[in-house]
């Protein structure tokens, strides 16, 4: 094997390269926000304010990155999520903000509730036999009016992430119902119930009151139903699929890209922030660590990184070339 790696032959014989293309930016768009707001957790993420949010992806935009996935933090919180389908809400005045002025880039929204609701939870919740939990059949109307909101703001792709049953259904259903059949479905397909998601839970302020998420999101230990649910979520209309987080869970990302199907990988907030606090404090090499969980992503077969590290990659992948 060794004549296949001499330093003339190996470049050749690469396998995987990273490109720009092939990643996605999570940006926070928070209405309470007049400056961008350092997120504590997630050092060197930041939440931006509606009007502020256009110079953020122009800024990644000249690096390179040309998709981002946005976050919205509203200003009011209630049980029913309201503000989630306001058409002038903090994602949708963020939406048209960047469409206007950076029209290059590709905009996915988050569609879930738990940045909207007062509880935290990614639906409405009422009581079940097992005590208080997220009602699935009625949040699904609310997702698809979040959803057509969205495209009806501008959004590329809409992006649900509460991890119900039926949902890419019905929002397929009701973006092509509203004369949005060209806005596309990306799956947070399997999602698993982490607790890599803590950092973001304190960006994006939306941990939840009482219970968790495990009546909704995948054990970490099930694999047969982690790919059912993309399976599912392919049958039901999905464009992109998803799977959540990323380096711990690889083997699904090499599994669901069997589908046929474009897959997303997400590397997530607590991800980010272990590689970031480990790297701060010297104990790892940052940038090689980064590149190396981005080319590992895409050996296990994803199309797509959705990562905070994104505008790092993009000047890390200049330097290589
Ligand atoms: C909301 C949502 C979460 C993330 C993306 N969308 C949190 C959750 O499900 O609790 C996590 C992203 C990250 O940790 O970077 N449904
Ligand atoms: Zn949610």
């Amino acid at each position: 094997m060794r004549r296949l790696r001499t330093r003339l032959i190996q470049p050749l014989l690469r396998e995987q390269t990273l490109r720009k293309t092939d990643l996605v930016a999570p940006l926070f768009v928070d209405e309470n926000a007049s400056r961008p707001v350092p997120i504590p957790s997630m050092p060197g993420q930041f939440r931006y304010p509606p009007e502020m949010i256009a110079g953020a992806v122009q800024r990644l935009s000249i690096k390179g990155i040309k998709a981002v996935l946005l976050f919205g933090i509203p200003r009011n919180k209630d049980a029913m999520a309201s503000e989630a389908v306001n058409p002038s809400g903090v994602v949708q005045q963020a939406v048209r903000a960047i469409k206007k002025e950076v029209p290059d880039v590709m905009i996915a929204t988050d569609v879930c509730a738990c940045e909207y609701t007062d509880h935290g939870h990614c639906g409405i919740v009422g009581d079940t036999p097992c005590g208080l939990d997220v009602l699935n059949d009625p949040s699904l109307e609310l997702m698809a009016r979040i959803a057509v909101s969205h495209a009806e703001a501008g959004a590329d792709l809409v992006a649900p992430s509460c991890m119900l049953d039926g949902m890419v259904g019905m929002i397929r259903w009701a973006l092509d119902d509203a004369g949005y059949a060209g806005t596309g479905i990306m799956s947070y397909s399997t999602k698993f119930a982490s607790a890599l998601y803590g950092p973001f839970r304190e960006a994006a302020d939306s941990g939840y009151a009482f219970g968790n998420r495990s009546t909704y999101q995948i054990h970490p230990g099930n694999a047969r139903e982690a790919v059912r649910e993309s399976e599912i979520d392919a049958m039901e209309g999905a464009d992109i699929l998803m799977v959540k987080p990323g380096g711990f869970y690889l083997d699904l990302v090499a599994e669901i890209a069997g589908l046929g199907l474009p897959v997303a990988v997400y590397q997530v907030s607590g991800e980010y922030a272990m590689i970031r606090a480990a790297g701060e404090r010297g104990w790892i090499d940052e940038k090689m660590i980064v590149m190396e969980s981005l080319i590992c992503a895409k050996r296990a077969g994803a199309d797509l990184i959705i990562t905070y590290f994104a505008e790092d990659a993009a000047g890390w992948i200049d330097e290589e070339q």
